[in-house]
C-alpha cells in the first residue's frame, strides 16, 4: 500500500495545499511557529530534506506536516502514546485543503517507555516539542537512553519545553486560570474548583483538536489530569538526564519571564526555577 502511495506521489507530486485557508489558531501555532523553531534549531545542524527524523510525542502531527510542506522534510516518523495523529488527514483537508498527507509522514502508537531502538531504524535527528514534561519521571533516563540509541553517531535530539513546571503558568492550566504560580500556592482542590467553575471561551491557540472528543467538562478533567501527571522537571534536571544518557549539549537557550515573585514562593524555590518558563535544548550524540 505504502509503495503505491509513494509511486502516486512521485508521479503526481504532493497534494496541493493552501495556507491562506488556515482558520484554527492551534493549527497555525504548530504549522507556523513550532515548525519554524524546529527548522531554526535542527536545520542549522542537519540538512532537513535528506535527513531521517523521529518526532517523539508527535501529537496530531501538524508540525511534522509543516516540516514536509514548508521545509522539504522527506522522512518523519512520529510516535506518541495517544493517537491524535489519526486526525491529521481530516485536519489537513480542513485547514489546508489538502486531499492526502505526504508519504514522508509515518506514525506509530507506542506504550510509554517502549524501546524504540529495537526497531533498528537509525535517525539523523529527533525532535520533541512540549512532550518531555509529560514523560513519567521514572522513565526519563531509559527513554533518553533509548532515543540516544535511535540516533546515528553525530545525530541530534532537539527538545523544547514550555512552560516549565515551576514557572508562573507551569501548571499548563492557564487557559482556565490566569493567576501566576497558582499551582504552587493553592491546594489541588482549590485549583480544581477554579477550573471546574470556569465559563466562557478559551484561548483558541490553546485548544487542541482533542477538545471536540472530550467536550467542555471532559476537557477540563483531561487537562487537570495532565497537570497532575507533570514530572516537574527543571531545565537543569533535563540537561543532567540528557548528559547521563550519553548526549552532549550542542546549544541551549533558556527563556525567563520578568515578573515579581511572591514572597511566599521566594523562600521555597530558587528564583531561577520560578522565572524560567522555557528551554530549547539541542543535544548531540557524539560520533564514535
Ligand atoms: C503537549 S502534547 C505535545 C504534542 C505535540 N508535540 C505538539 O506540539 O502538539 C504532549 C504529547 O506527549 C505525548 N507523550 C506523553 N508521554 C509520552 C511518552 N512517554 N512517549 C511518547 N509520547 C508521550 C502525549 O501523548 C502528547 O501527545
Amino acid at each position: 500500500m505504502n509503495r503505491i502511495l509513494r509511486l502516486r506521489e512521485r508521479l503526481c507530486g504532493l497534494a496541493s495545499w493552501d495556507a491562506s485557508r488556515i482558520s484554527d489558531e492551534w493549527f497555525r501555532a504548530h504549522f507556523e511557529y513550532a515548525a519554524d523553531v524546529v527548522n531554526h534549531w535542527v536545520g542549522g545542524v542537519l540538512d532537513i530534506p535528506s535527513s531521517r527524523f523521529l518526532n517523539f510525542g508527535c501529537g496530531d502531527g501538524i508540525t511534522d506536516l509543516s516540516l514536509v510542506l514548508r521545509y522539504g522534510a522527506t522522512s518523519i516518523h512520529g510516535v506518541d502514546v495517544r493517537q491524535e495523529y489519526r486526525k491529521l488527514p481530516r485536519i489537513a483537508r480542513e485547514q489546508l485543503g489538502m486531499q492526502r498527507i505526504p508519504v514522508a509522514l509515518t506514525f506509530q502508537t507506542i506504550k510509554s517507555g517502549d524501546a524504540l531502538a529495537r526497531a533498528g531504524r537509525q535517525y539523523d535527528g529527533i525532535m520533541s516539542w512540549s512532550t518531555f514534561e509529560h514523560v513519567r519521571r521514572d522513565q526519563l533516563a531509559t527513554i533518553l537512553a533509548d532515543l540516544h540509541a535511535c540516533l546515528r553517531p553525530g545525530g541530534y535530539l532537539f527538545i523544547q519545553i514550555e512552560p516549565l513546571f515551576f514557572s508562573p503558568y507551569g501548571s499548563h492550566l492557564r487557559r482556565y486560570d490566569d493567576t501566576p504560580w497558582h499551582h504552587l500556592l493553592a491546594s489541588e482542590e482549590d485549583l480544581w474548583r477554579v477550573i471546574e467553575s470556569h465559563e466562557g471561551a478559551l484561548d483558541p491557540a490553546e485548544v487542541d483538536f482533542g477538545f471536540a472528543d472530550f467536550g467542555v467538562d471532559g476537557y477540563k478533567r483531561f487537562v487537570f489530569n495532565e497537570y497532575k501527571a507533570l514530572n516537574r522537571l527543571t531545565a537543569d534536571e533535563l540537561v543532567e538526564f540528557a548528559k547521563n544518557a550519553g548526549f552532549s549539549v550542542a546549544r541551549e537557550e533558556r527563556r525567563f519571564l520578568d515578573m515579581p515573585v511572591p514572597d511566599s514562593l521566594a523562600g521555597q524555590y530558587p528564583k531561577e526555577w520560578l522565572l524560567n518558563n522555557e528551554i530549547f535544548l539541542l543535544l548531540r550524540k557524539n560520533a564514535v
